[in-house]
């Protein structure tokens, strides 16, 4: 970043504080606030960061009034036509496209981690089959700093390079666990002749007693799915991811807090809820009953898959996710699944509508993943599972920009206090 050559002034009773003015490459200009406290004695207040840049980054880039997203400067467009998860996570990881040879290194790498600790199919066996798979896998994923002691020291650049190898190639395995383990089928070993997306689609639905043969174009649906969920710049689970490691915490800890975050139903957990929604909607005529709803302030009820902290226009994933629901619908033959016609009439009245229109609500990515993970045969329970085991990537690359930068802090935000002022203690015969 230049140095900031302009300056904000802001005045203070009549105190004028000189606050630099920075530019990144594009985007919205910031101004350095750091030196505010020490100079003008006020914090700012921002609850929900509406208005704050945390960090510095150079991995995504979301233009959320155009609709636009970049991972390291390339349209998630073009990546989604004609790249693949691999070499998106490359990209994510090292800044720049790869050569063919530092792919199939890259490749070779992953698919030679792809094996868990045999003791955690113990670990795995000691949760309640009932389990939701999210809560097995901030369980595991967090465990993973008890059986992998070689990759724990952040400051050791190769420990950070194998910690961070090691949960892309184990989270798919992780999550098929959580699956299998979830319906009473015994764990499918990682299968290295198959790519990465396809191996997790065998993992999930092949059983030992007979030959299982995974579709290509599903696993090639599959593998876009993870495409549009491998980043999406400082979101509420990366600034956990981040928040988590800026006190040097290890590299599982900070991923399973990022997934634990990740869970909540405003932010990864939305495609569950989203199909669910759907499917209590189930067909087109109650469609008004739930945008009557969705609109009364004094129902808690929001359209779920709609609506995002910065895109306020279509999330460009959206668009790609609903045409590879059509694609995925019609090769298994089921393009007149309610579910599928309930999401577009949903969609067109919504986009119609004054409400939605005023406040710039659009579909965001959950709302056609999960009909495409249905139409795969995933439970609804596997759908956030399936969104963290994509995104891991991106919040190892964050974390690794994190730890590389140097005038990284401990994150340690301010408040408005507003509670009592000092007081006296009284004896509790007293009270
Ligand atoms: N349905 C109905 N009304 C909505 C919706 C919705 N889905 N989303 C926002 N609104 C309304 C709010 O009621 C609010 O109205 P008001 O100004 O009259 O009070 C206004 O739009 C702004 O909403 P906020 O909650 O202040 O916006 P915020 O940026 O904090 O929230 C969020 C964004 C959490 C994504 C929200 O739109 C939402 O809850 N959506 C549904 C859940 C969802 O799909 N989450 C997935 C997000 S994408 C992801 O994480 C992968």
């Amino acid at each position: 970043m230049a140095e900031p050559t302009r300056t904000a002034k802001l005045t203070i009773d009549d105190k004028v504080i000189d606050l630099p003015i920075k530019s990144g490459t594009i985007g919205p200009d910031v101004l350095d606030i750091r030196k505010l406290y020490a100079e003008a004695d006020v914090f700012t207040y921002d609850p929900g960061f509406t208005s704050t840049a945390a960090c510095e980054s150079t991995i995504t880039y979301i233009d959320g009034d155009k609709g636009e997203l970049l991972y390291r400067g390339y349209p998630i467009e073009q990546l989604a036509d004609q790249s693949h998860y691999l070499e998106v996570c490359y990209l994510l990881l090292h800044g720049e496209l790869p050569s063919g040879a530092q792919m199939r290194d890259f490749e070779t790498r992953i698919t030679r981690h792809t094996m868990l600790h045999e003791q955690i199919h113990y670990f795995v066996r000691g949760f309640r089959r009932d389990s939701h798979p999210m809560a097995t896998m901030v369980g595991v994923v967090g465990a993973m700093s008890a059986f992998y002691h070689d990759s724990l020291d952040i400051t050791d650049p190769w420990h950070r390079e194998v910690a961070s190898i090691r949960m892309i190639a184990k989270l798919p395995t992780i999550a098929a666990m959580a699956y299998k383990y979830s319906v009473g089928q015994p764990f499918i070993y990682p299968k290295n002749s198959l790519d990465y997306a396809a191996n997790f689609l065998h993992m999930c639905f092949a059983v030992p007693s007979e030959e299982y043969v995974v579709d290509p174009r599903l696993a090639k649906a599959m593998d876009r799915i993870m495409m549009l969920h491998a980043d999406h710049e400082q979101n509420a689970s990366t600034s956990t991811v981040r928040l988590a490691g800026s006190s040097g915490a290890n590299p599982f800890a900070c991923i399973a807090a990022g997934i634990a975050c990740l869970w909540g139903p405003a932010h990864g957990g939305a495609n569950q809820a989203c199909l669910e929604m759907l499917r209590e909607i189930g067909t087109v005529d109650r469609i008004p009953e739930y945008i009557r709803r969705a609109k009364d302030h004094d129902d808690p009820f929001r359209l779920m898959g709609f609506g995002h902290r910065v895109y306020k226009n279509f999330d460009p994933r959206a668009k790609v996710m609903k045409e590879s629901a059509d694609e995925v619908l019609g090769l298994m033959g089921i393009e007149n699944n309610p579910t599928l016609q309930v999401a577009k009439e949903l969609e067109r009245i919504a986009l119609e509508d004054d409400y939605f229109i005023s406040k710039k609500l659009y579909p965001n990515v959950d709302f056609y993943s999960g009909i495409i993970l249905d139409a795969m045969g995933f439970p609804t329970s596997m759908f956030t599972p399936i969104f963290a085991l994509s995104r891991t990537v991106g919040w190892i690359s964050q974390w690794k920009e994190m730890i590389g930068d140097p005038t990284q802090k401990i994150g340690r935000p301010r408040q408005l206090y507003t509670g009592a002022a000092m007081r006296d203690y009284v004896d509790v015969h007293h009270r």
